[in-house]
């Protein structure tokens, strides 16, 4: 008899864990990949930027796993909400979490509650179009914002501050966001970076893509990109360089412009009402930690975007370690019949091929665990679900939504697809 597996989450871990489950036991396994939301890939749908197009289309890779016979995709259910941890034991032989790593960090000073100060998340779920975040959430009034963090995520929300409207009208921006990005009213992007350039996160192709910005000016100042990089790896010095490049130009006039700030923290966020200026203090480094020196500044902006890192969030009935932010494993096994894989089982760090590997391992565990074992699931999903009146979205239906896609990017003469906006939109274009 086949083992019968539940893969909670639907994004690059969950797809990669299911693909991996079918090569390392053809023929003897079932998948159920139970996603939340109505459509698959996590954070390829809801967090790759969308003008990063090339890396949207490992979407395509991922298809192809959840077109396989072994696989099935049940959208629209919520571990936690719809189904519990009890129930996919009794369901399935082994269960896989893969829920990712979906809410912000917290920098934790003074003022991060204002409104206008806000998480990368909520920002890059808006122009990405997910359905927790309303495209009314945002309106980009302020001439000036800051963005704090010099990682990957930070550099993708600062490229989308600073193109244009028509520069991203082929993207699957949803077009409610694309009329209020036409309306921005941002000049000036503050990039803040904690610590040196040699120390900041993004990769060098990244970063070598905020220089080729047509409508932004890119300014670093010559003092700030000063970093011993003798012994440094290649990444690091590439990144160096082209920062030390872009000190060494001036700014040729175009319509807005981005600072990329060095040694510079982030202390306080002040407002009334509202956040009005952004307070920092300059930086440097004592046995490794970064320390202020006294030295303030204060930018008028009127938006703080937070990019300091995501983290994952508990669910319930299943092992959380608050020191770590993940789920506590080895090797990707949590307890008997429990598995996690990708960001909730590392945290949130590591590139989309990253949790293939990281799927590979916690299969390769859960595998050797249940060899030999008899199964011992006694009930089923289906019925479960049907008793609790959930009808999940199937694979036929999630194409009906790309479908739909499809047609409205047609209609408006964009590019291949334009999201729908909303659960609501989704499930009338799904057929469900
Ligand atoms: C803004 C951003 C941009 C990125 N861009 C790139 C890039 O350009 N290139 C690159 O290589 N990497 C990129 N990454 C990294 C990459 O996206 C991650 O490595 C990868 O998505 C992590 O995979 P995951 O499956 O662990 O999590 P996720 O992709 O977050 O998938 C988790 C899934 O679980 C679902 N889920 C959550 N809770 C529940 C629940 N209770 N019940 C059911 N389902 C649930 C979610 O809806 C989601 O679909 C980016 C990351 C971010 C944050
Ligand atoms: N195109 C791509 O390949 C792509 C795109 C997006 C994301 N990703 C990947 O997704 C992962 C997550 O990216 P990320 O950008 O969210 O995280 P990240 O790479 O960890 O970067 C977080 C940034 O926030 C800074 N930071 C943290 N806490 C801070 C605080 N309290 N005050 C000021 N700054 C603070 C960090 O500085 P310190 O270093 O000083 O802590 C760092 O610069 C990464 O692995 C990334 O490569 C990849």
């Amino acid at each position: 008899m086949s083992l019968r597996v539940a893969i909670v989450g639907s994004g690059p871990a969950g797809i990669y864990t299911a693909e991996a489950l079918t090569k390392q036991a053809p023929g003897s396994v079932e998948v159920d990949v139970i996603e939340r939301l109505p459509t698959p890939y996590g954070l390829v749908r809801y967090g790759v930027a969308p003008d990063h197009t090339s890396i949207k289309s490992i979407a395509d890779y991922l298809r192809r796993v959840l077109e396989l016979p072994a696989v099935r995709f049940l959208g629209g259910v919520e571990l936690g909400k719809d189904v519990g941890v009890t129930d996919l034991l009794d369901c399935y032989d082994a269960v896989v979490y893969c829920t990712g790593a979906m809410v912000d960090r917290r920098m934790g000073i003074p003022g991060e509650d204002l409104p206008g100060s806000v998480a990368a998340t909520d920002f890059v779920n808006w122009y990405c179009g997910h359905p927790d975040t309303p495209a009314d959430r945002f309106v980009l009034d302020s001439p000036e914002v800051a963005v704090i963090g010099v990682g990957n995520v930070a550099v993708d929300v600062v490229r989308v501050l600073a193109k244009t409207a028509e520069e991203l009208r082929a993207t699957d921006v949803p077009e409610e966001v694309l009329t209020r990005l036409a309306g921005s009213q941002v000049k000036a992007i503050h990039m803040i970076g904690r610590r040196g350039p040699e120390h900041a996160k993004f990769t060098l192709k990244e970063l070598r893509e905020l220089g080729e910005l047509a409508n932004a000016d890119v300014c670093v100042r010559p003092e700030e990109a000063v970093a011993d990089v003798t012994e440094a790896s290649r990444q690091i010095r590439g990144n160096v360089e082209v920062l030390q490049s872009w000190a060494a130009r001036g700014p040729v006039g175009r319509p807005r412009r981005l600072d990329v700030r060095f040694w510079m923290r982030p202390v306080e966020i002040l407002g009334e009402s509202r956040v009005e200026a952004l307070r920092l203090e300059r930086t440097r480094l004592v046995d490794g930690r970064v320390v202020g020196t006294g030295e303030f500044e204060t930018l008028p902006v009127g938006m703080v975007l937070r990019s300091v890192g995501y983290q994952s969030v508990p669910l319930p009935g299943v092992p959380f370690s608050d020191a770590t932010m993940t789920v506590p494993n080895e090797a990707g096994r949590v307890r008997d019949r429990e598995y996690v894989a990708g960001w909730l089982k590392r945290g949130p760090t590591g590139v989309i091929g990253t949790n293939k590997s990281d799927a590979a391992e916690t299969v390769r565990t859960l595998l050797a665990d249940l060899a030999g074992r008899e199964p011992v699931r006694r009930a089923d999903l289906d019925a479960v679900l049907a008793s609790r009146g959930v009808s999940p979205i199937t694979y036929r239906h999630w194409l009906a939504i790309e479908a739909a896609e499809a047609d409205l990017a047609m209609t408006l003469g964009r590019g291949e697809r334009v999201k729908l906006l909303g659960l609501a939109a989704m499930l009338t274009a799904s057929g469900h």
